[in-house]
């Protein structure tokens, strides 16, 4: 008989280290998490990982042999900024890679009869706003506006959220007999904001980087405008969301693709919830004018409207309760 889990790719990264804490927590779930990276120490024993490469098929191959893979959180991606520096291996890993985990799906789902229920982690950056002004003016977008991204990354968010719909509702739509489908679920996320890991390679993390550099006692150097603003989102409402998401009936899900967020900043409102607990952050705002140029295409806010309707999501964290009781008192530990 085979094992019964759950699949996290991009396991090792911000999002796959608290979803492990989490999941890992009840013992209810086998896990089995994929990255190219080892786990942090405090996570070994919590899952059988592997180091791999999800553009490897021989390696998925050989998983199904011993495992039945129920759902896939499939989090690895290269993010924005590091996307734009290698565009087609952007491309390789982020498009190609899901490719594959969504044929794993398909195969599994059609095996065991039963839908494998695969949650994709989207993003901001699928989305690009012409200008300013329409920033501004279309504050906070709803998932089917200004589906116009401007970065490799967001090109490659948007279409796999494309690829997944059709996997679950017209994969081999022309066979004699239906498949059974697998179940894609989508979140389009802001900015994230952890108190336990710094992001890499992403066009938000100037947020994260100020207030972990501050709790540092280091200089940072803002690549962006005081002035520009996008959403942000505490990582423990992030896991929430993902897990709301991914135990919602299907009944109730009124589309694959949903839009979630927490609260929206300036870079200057981010540095005055940093000065708050750090007085003596030394933060200076030198932008970086094509990561800038990125920051201005995403929106300012997004209606998250849908997923409150459907599914019952309400983020726990505004900014005040973020920054005072979730990222100040774990940062301050952290850096003690
Ligand atoms: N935080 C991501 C990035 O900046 C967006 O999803 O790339």
């Amino acid at each position: 008989m085979r094992k019964k889990a759950i699949l996290i790719t991009g396991a090792a990264g911000e999002i796959g280290q608290a979803l492990i804490e989490n999941l890992s927590a009840s013992g209810e779930y086998t896990l089995l998490t994929l990255d190219l990276h080892p786990l942090p120490d405090e996570l070994h024993g919590r899952s059988v990982h592997l180091i791999g490469d999800i553009l490897d098929q021989k390696l998925f191959a050989r998983l199904v042999t011993e495992y039945e893979i129920d759902s896939i959180f499939h989090l690895a991606a290269l993010l924005s900024t590091r996307s734009e520096f290698s565009p087609e291996l952007a491309h390789q890993v982020n498009v190609n890679g899901t490719l594959n985990l969504l044929q794993l799906a398909a195969d599994q789902s059609q095996q065991r009869g039963k839908p494998v229920r695969f949650m994709f982690p989207s993003s901001i950056a699928v989305y690009g706003l012409p200008d300013l002004a329409t920033k501004q003016r279309d504050f906070y977008v709803r998932e089917w506006d200004w589906n116009s991204p401007t970065t490799m990354y967001g090109c490659n968010k948007l279409y796999c959220e494309q690829l997944g719909s059709y996997y679950s509702h017209n994969y081999q739509q022309l066979a004699e007999t239906t498949p059974v489908m697998l179940d894609f679920r989508s979140l389009r996320f802001p900015g994230l904001i952890s108190a336990f890991t710094v992001p890499s390679g992403g066009t938000s993390d100037y947020g994260p980087e100020m207030l972990h550099a501050a709790a540092k006692g280091e200089p940072y150097r803002c690549f962006v405008r005081e002035d520009s603003t996008i959403p942000f989102m505490a990582m423990p409402d992030a896991i929430t969301s993902l897990l709301l998401l991914w135990q919602a009936p299907l009944e109730s899900l009124s589309r694959t693709v949903y839009n979630v967020t927490s609260f929206s900043l300036s870079a200057d409102e981010f540095y005055a919830e940093v000065r708050r607990t750090f007085p003596q952050a030394q933060i200076t705002f030198e932008p970086d004018l094509n990561r800038q140029g990125i920051v201005d295409s995403w929106p300012a806010g997004l209606n998250d409207k849908l997923a409150r309707q459907d599914w019952g999501w309400q983020p726990a964290y505004d900014v005040a309760r973020a920054f005072e009781e979730y990222l100040v008192p774990n940062i301050r530990q952290r850096y003690r």
